[in-house]
């Protein structure tokens, strides 16, 4: 029988693995893989991805250039993107990007341009797994349609599953093998095989009824974080107004031990994620008549934050008798969360682009980001030594990395606005340090 043949492989670790897409969710898991034993072919179609990859560079935080060196070298991992090393894979994973179009409808091309990839090579006996996030049904409506040509027999010959991605690059905590899998197959032996596969890497895997159950569960989680974190967002600018540091209050909230998970204010939402997979699902039940009145009101109030941030710069310049116009204003990070180089989405880029317009000279720091491109200009990095701080207007915390010296950048600068709460429990001399 075909599954039970590939089944075998699996188990014994001979199986052929594809992953399509090596970025942040893909060359993890491709490595993770090849760590355990399975030959892994990392497709992308970015030949300079690919050629940087052989090389033994990676571009995660989450695998070393040592790591990756050590499974090429092994055999066990190589990039190509040569899409005709399907036709021997056994399991074929899709890890490809789910951005937004400008309209803000799903951008679900790279999807189909995946699928019709595997699609096209597909053989008797593959399983083929989507893990990119998208809206619920997307595997059985988008993805199943396309073996049809091929003949292929669901269940029986093509084994088709969704089980969402949920690494957080950059967390040294919980790594890829240690966060538990989600498996939603077409049929009840694609979820067997699916979660048979994951269970060679994770330690938990939950197996559910459908693709669907599996899709809306990654959403879930996500528009749990949008929701949550706008509702920080707001608690913040509520503090703001009757003089509470936010941070101290939800931290003192979050001493309870059940029944409160805490959430901090900042200047927006980024990355690849929270910003934009709330709004797959939205998108999924408007065509349905249905408007998801949760998810539109946190996406305004995260939407709205840079704009607060500029706000603040502005107040408190003015306190000072000084404008934004004309000042000299240093960005403190600018990826869209702390560890990390990724600018996807940053807010940071915003409230530069922001304060740029009201007439500001701004400049960066972040060390994990040399350089941007900023309204058409490369910019590079600064180092934000003392005497570069000291002759700044304002310096906005905007990304609160581990790198920045915070006691040193409150002693050095003339006015601070803190967007993460990086300078909480430092001495703040009033006017100076202006908290979120
Ligand atoms: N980054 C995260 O924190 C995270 C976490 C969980 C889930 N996800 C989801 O995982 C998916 C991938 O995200 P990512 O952050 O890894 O994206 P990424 O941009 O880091 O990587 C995607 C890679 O796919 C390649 N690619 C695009 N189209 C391709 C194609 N047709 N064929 C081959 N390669 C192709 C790109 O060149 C790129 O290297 C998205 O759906 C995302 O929502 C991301």
């Amino acid at each position: 029988m075909i599954s039970t043949s590939l089944e075998q492989r699996i188990r014994d670790h001979s199986a052929h693995i594809a992953i399509i897409g090596q970025g942040y969710v893909g060359l993890p898991l491709a490595t993770e893989f090849a760590r355990v034993g399975f030959t892994v072919s990392g497709i992308d179609n970015d030949p300079d991805r690919v050629t940087t990859l052989n090389m033994g560079r990676s571009c995660t935080p989450d695998l070393t250039d040592k790591d990756l060196q050590s499974l090429i070298r092994a055999g066990k991992y190589a990039a190509t993107t040569d899409f005709s090393v399907l036709q021997k894979s056994d399991v074929v994973i899709i890890c490809v990007p789910t951005p937004l179009r400008k309209s803000k409808d799903p951008d679900i091309s790279y999807v189909v341009a995946a699928g019709t990839e595997v699609a096209t090579r597909f053989h008797p006996g593959q399983l083929v797994v989507l893990e990119s996030t998208t809206y619920p049904e997307t595997t059985e409506e988008l993805l199943l349609p396309m073996f049809e040509p091929k003949g292929a027999k669901v269940g029986e010959d093509l084994f088709l599953a969704f089980s969402p991605e949920r690494i957080d690059p950059g967390n040294p905590t919980f790594r890829v093998g240690d966060i538990p899998k989600i498996v939603g197959g077409v049929t009840a032996e694609c979820t067997r095989l699916t979660a048979a596969l994951y269970r060679q890497i994770v330690p938990k895997v939950r197996e559910v009824s459908s693709p669907k159950v599996a899709e809306l569960a990654k959403l879930y989680e996500n528009v749990f974080r949008n929701v949550n974190i706008a509702l920080a967002n707001e608690f913040a600018q509520m503090c703001r107004r009757l003089n509470v540091n936010s941070k101290e209050v939800i931290d003192a909230a979050a001493t309870k031990p059940f029944g409160f998970m805490p959430f901090y204010p900042g200047p927006g939402i980024g990355g690849h994620c929270i910003p934009i997979d709330p709004l797959y699902l939205s998108w999924k039940l408007r065509l349905d008549g249905y408007e998801s009145r949760f998810i539109a009101l946190a996406d305004d109030i995260n939407r709205s934050m840079p704009h607060m941030v500029v706000e603040m710069v502005t107040q408190a310049l003015n306190t000072q008798r000084r404008s934004v116009n004309g000042a000299h204003i240093i960005a403190l990070g600018v990826a869209y969360k702390k560890g990390v180089g990724d600018l996807r989405e940053s807010p940071a880029l915003e409230v530069m682009e922001l304060l740029r317009a009201r007439g500001a000279e701004v400049s960066y720091a972040d060390p994990h980001v040399p350089s941007i491109t900023f309204e058409g200009h490369l910019l590079k990095a600064i180092e934000p030594t003392d005497a570069v701080l000291g002759t700044a207007d304002c310096v906005v915390i905007l990304t609160d990395h581990a790198e920045f010296d915070y006691p040193r950048t409150v002693a050095a600068s003339r006015l601070v606005i803190d967007t993460r709460n990086a300078t909480f429990g430092l001495p703040a001399p009033a006017g100076r340090v202006v908290r979120l």
